[in-house]
């Protein structure tokens, strides 16, 4: 028996079609916007295909002690909510996903928020998010029996294509902005054995040019325009819905780029809620960086119904994108949730993203601009002091180590950055000292170290 209960849905017409006849861009032919997987099974109350919530919270439960391959994924774990293979035998998986939820004592201290958690996702196999719907895209790329897969990256999509693809025998093609993503992202891809091509063009002309080719030649979409994509991606929602035993938190706040993420976890919440595993949705806030801020201004300008292509500019260079392809999916998940949309500067960014690394977590600048948009909020009086906020952070530290180091160095803010925060910032920066070789200089470098 199929193991598909899946038809795709036009996120701006309407229009339904059959996945086996999404167009190799994944755009509607009728009104070229995006698709959504949906599952028409689900709206039947009785119906043999819509799933029990009490059963399947118990089942997602045992699992976790199960030997079986597939449920050690955090991902296939919830299989039920993403039916999406014609057997679940072809899922491709490197155990993604059931990444930990950590309390932030420090920053909730200093926020004055009790419950600031981080789901840190950049705990997966390749260091990011992405493993978790690329594991889903990917499953479906090799069912359909596609030698090919590609994608446009700004360095962690393709860390993460370039590893499932290895995994399923399948060959992959990168496309990457020449000089503007981290090292560790860059050498994922080479290792991982991808054909990996540094285009002088930024992510939005490395994925307009892609769409091209694979209207040319047939090879298998994998950025997130991908509906199937945002199935993987969906199912941290499940994940941190478990960990507070259903009850979902107040607020998540989620870095945005090409919006893709924000997008999937919303899906995630609004089917949860709809299917009755839980009793409401939390408000979703995305948070971009000040250089890349599309879809604040949208928000800001016109309530969301267009949105002005920008010149992305940030050194969180995950997110250097100035038009985001889920654009209109993410405004959704803002809108239907009650949150906020804002943008942060590079000096918050940097600091966020100290501040998470003192809590001995760290995380890649673009998953900073997280806490930094939790300080802005809470500054604002939006969040209050007894509210529930989950950050999600987004990919490692060590993706992009040189940021890191720069910033202890004190070389990676200019003086017109860093104007005002001087002290904040000093206080942060850890810069490695060279130390005589001997006890009593050791000992002395530990002076003077605050706290
Ligand atoms: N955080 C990190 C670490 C990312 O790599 C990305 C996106 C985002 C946040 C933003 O997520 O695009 O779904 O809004 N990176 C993509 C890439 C674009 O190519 O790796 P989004």
């Amino acid at each position: 028996m199929s193991e598909n209960l899946h038809q795709l849905r036009c996120f701006g017409c309407g229009a339904r079609i059959s996945g086996a006849e999404a167009r190799p861009d994944f755009r509607c032919a009728d009104c070229g916007d995006l698709f959504e997987v949906e599952y028409p099974g689900w709206g039947e109350r009785k119906g043999p295909d819509r799933p029990n919530p009490g059963a399947l919270k118990w089942l997602w439960r045992e699992r976790r002690c199960s030997a079986e391959g597939l449920d050690h994924s955090g991902v296939w774990r919830f299989r039920e909510l993403l039916p999406i293979l014609e057997s679940f035998g072809n899922a491709v998986t490197l155990s993604e996903g059931n990444t930990p939820l950590y309390h932030l004592p420090r920053a909730a201290k200093r926020l004055g928020i009790d419950q600031l958690f981080a789901k840190h996702q950049g705990m997966n196999p390749t260091g990011s998010f992405k493993d978790t719907g690329m594991t889903a895209a990917m499953s479906v790329a090799k069912e359909r029996g596609f030698e090919w897969v590609a994608c446009a990256s700004t360095g962690n999509t393709s860390a993460a294509m370039a590893a499932y693809a290895a995994r399923a025998g399948l060959k992959s093609l990168v496309l990457i902005p020449d000089g503007k993503i981290a090292w560790g992202k860059l050498s994922q891809a080479m290792d991982y054995g991808a054909v990996t091509c540094q285009l002088k063009a930024d992510f939005d002309g490395c994925l307009t040019l892609l769409t091209q080719i694979v209207n040319e030649a047939p090879i298998y979409l994998l950025n997130s325009v991908n509906p199937y994509r945002l199935e993987g991606q969906k199912t941290p929602a499940f994940e941190i819905a478990e960990a507070f035993d259903w009850n979902v938190p107040d607020h998540l706040i989620v870095p945005g780029g090409n919006l893709g993420n924000s997008s999937a976890l919303g899906k995630g919440f609004r089917e949860m809620h709809e299917l009755g595993l839980t009793a409401r949705m939390p408000m979703i806030s995305v948070i971009q960086a000040v250089g890349a801020n599309p879809l604040v201004r949208s928000l800001a300008e016109n309530g969301g119904t267009s949105l002005e292509p920008v010149e992305a500019h940030t050194r969180a260079t995950a997110i250097r994108i100035g038009n985001p392809a889920s654009w209109r999916k993410a405004a959704r998940a803002i809108q239907e949730t009650g949150g906020w949309c804002l943008d942060v500067t590079e000096a918050e960014i940097a600091i966020a993203k100290a501040e998470i690394g003192a809590e001995g977590l760290g995380c890649e600048p673009a998953s900073a601009v997280t806490l930094a948009g939790v300080k802005k909020l809470r500054a604002e009086g939006r969040i209050a002091s007894s509210e529930t906020v989950v950050l999600v952070l987004t990919g490692h530290t060590l993706k992009d180590a040189d940021y890191t180091i720069d910033f202890h160095r004190g070389t990676l803010l200019s003086a017109d950055e860093s104007a005002g925060r001087e002290a904040e910032i000093a206080s942060l920066q850890r810069n490695a000292q060279v130390v005589e070789a001997t006890p009593a200089a050791v000992l002395a470098a530990l002076k003077g170290r605050a706290e």
